[in-house]
Order: structure tokens, then C-alpha cells, then sequence
């Protein structure tokens, strides 16, 4: 049986289809502006990998450019609020109550290989609670959406996470330890660990997709470490809105401070957190 999802748990609604507030629909329409521009320069990557030079300046020309749409058109909407890019950095607005969280191009290594798993993540915190998340794959089109106490939605369908109870059952997806970015060698424990506990792993290199895809029922569990909040922060509500739970590795709620991350439904979220936190302790 499906985990029913939070919302519904607690009876704030029955809607199965999406009704866009005004704040949603803000968010929508610069995610297929910023989507359109990608999806065009993801086509001319295809392009461009079989030159000698290779795509990577151009890459990071459509990353800026996707960003000043997304800037552009949040701002032009909302414009007091301030806003958190992965690429411009901070920008205070008028309104310190409400921020934006924005990475313009999640997967940047996935659109320089020309491979489809990337996406647009916008978040809103509202005085320091995310109420409202997107994630774009303009590739296939697959936007994620979801506004705090509303449910999650997948193109306008009703999201829940997967109803599996058992860590052997289940498929998991994982970042992999950079050198140097962090301990090399617990990452390493971690993910021979948790090999051992599941039925696949798998590292597809979006986080903000990783999360989606929980979400979506997807993937059972998801873990990572030294992500920022740009990376994260739409799909912490796009999850715990599909009935899943998000926590940092220490079971606590300070991930865009601690850049760690897992989720899962509340079973497989737990059952992970106990193997993760065993490997630190050993
Ligand atoms: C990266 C992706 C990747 C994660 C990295 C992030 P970027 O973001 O989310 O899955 O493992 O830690 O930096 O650089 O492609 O925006
Ligand atoms: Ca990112
Ligand atoms: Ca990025």
C-alpha cells in the first residue's frame, strides 16, 4: 500500500489534479522561459561534442544565461524578494521576508555529456521555511511542483513517494565524494554500506532530480553530502509534500546548513539513516 500523503494523512484535502496559486504560476512561467533557452543550447551541446574544443565555456554561458532569465522574471513578478543563485550569488530585495533559491542548471555535468538528466530548481523561503519548490527537466519536459500544505504534483499529477518497507527491496540513489570535497573515505564506507543493505544504487547526477524522484515513488531512498541549498532546497518540499521524509545525516532538519541530505518514505528514510549513521560510528 502506498504511504498516503501527508496532506491527506491529516485531511487538509482531497485534490488529485493541481490548481496553480498566483505564486506557482510565477514560478511556472519562468521555468519554461529559462527551460526553452536550455533546451535549446542542450540541443547545440549535442552538437558540439564531437569538435575538438568541446562544450564546456559554452555550457557555462547558458548556466549564466538560464539564471538571468529566472532572476529576470522572479524579479519582475515578486520584486522585493531577494534571491540566491548558484551563479550571481545573494542579492538582498526590499523584502527580507521572502528569498529565492535558484539553481539555474542542476546536472551541469549530465548537459555537457549530452546526457537528458538535468533540470531547473527554484525554491521560495519565506522568514526561513521553504513553502513552495520546482523542478524543471526541460528535456522531457517533467516539471515537479509543490506549495507548502498543497500536495506535490508531476505535470499536474498528484505525487506520492513509494510505499516500500524494506531497505532489500528498495532502489537508492547516492552522490559520489568528490576529491577533494570533503571525506573521500566515508563517502566511500557509506556507499559499500548501503550496497549491501539494498536492492540497487544508483547516482544519476541531479540532485534536485534525485529528489523529484523521490517524489515521484521513483527511487525509494536518496542520500548525499556537501550539496548546497540551491541543490536542494525545492526538493525538500516537493518531497515531504509527496508524504516522504527529509532530514540531514544526523536525523536533524539543518540540511541547507549542513549541505547532507537523505529521504525516503518514513520506513526507508530510517532504515537508511541507521546503516549511514552505523558506518560513522564503526
Ligand atoms: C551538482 C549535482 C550533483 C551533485 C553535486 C552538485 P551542479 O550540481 O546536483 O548531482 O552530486 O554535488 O554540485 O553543479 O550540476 O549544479
Ligand atoms: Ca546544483
Ligand atoms: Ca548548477
Amino acid at each position: 500500500m502506498p504511504l498516503p500523503a501527508r496532506g491527506e494523512r491529516f485531511g487538509y484535502f482531497r485534490q488529485r489534479t493541481m490548481l496553480h496559486s498566483a505564486l506557482l504560476n510565477v514560478m511556472v512561467k519562468a521555468a519554461r522561459q529559462a527551460g526553452r533557452a536550455l533546451k535549446r543550447d542542450f540541443g547545440e551541446v549535442e552538437q558540439l561534442q564531437v569538435s575538438l574544443k568541446g562544450p564546456a565555456n559554452f555550457v557555462t554561458a547558458a548556466d549564466r544565461k538560464a539564471e538571468d532569465i529566472l532572476r529576470g522574471e522572479l524579479a519582475k513578478a515578486r520584486p522585493g524578494y531577494g534571491f540566491l543563485g548558484e551563479e550571481g550569488g545573494r542579492h538582498a530585495g526590499s523584502d527580507s521576508t521572502h528569498l529565492w533559491i535558484v539553481d539555474p542548471l542542476d546536472g551541469t555535468t549530465n548537459f555537457l555529456h549530452g546526457i537528458p538528466q538535468f533540470a531547473i530548481s527554484i525554491a521560495l523561503e519565506r522568514e526561513g521555511a521553504i513553502v513552495a519548490g520546482l523542478i524543471y527537466n526541460p528535456a522531457n519536459d517533467e516539471m515537479f511542483l509543490a506549495e507548502r500544505g498543497k500536495g506535490a504534483f508531476l505535470n499536474d499529477k498528484r505525487l506520492r513517494v513509494a510505499g516500500r518497507r524494506r531497505l532489500h527491496d528498495s532502489v537508492v540513489a547516492c552522490g559520489l565524494p568528490h576529491f577533494g570535497r570533503g571525506d573521500l573515505e566515508l563517502g566511500r564506507k557509506e556507499i559499500a554500506a548501503v550496497q549491501e543493505h539494498v536492492a540497487g544504487l544508483r547516482r544519476f547526477g541531479s540532485a534536485a532530480l534525485d529528489l523529484a524522484w523521490i517524489a515521484a515513488g521513483r527511487f525509494d531512498g536518496y542520500w548525499e553530502r556537501h550539496l548546497s541549498p540551491w541543490d536542494m532546497a525545492a526538493g525538500i518540499v516537493i518531497v515531504r509534500e509527496a508524504g516522504g521524509y527529509v532530514s540531514d545525516l544526523d536525523g536533524k532538519d539543518a540540511m541547507l546548513t549542513t549541505g547532507d541530505i537523505i529521504a525516503g518514505n518514513e520506513t526507508i528514510h530510517r532504515e537508511l539513516l541507521r546503516v549511514l549513521q552505523k558506518v560513522r560510528k564503526a
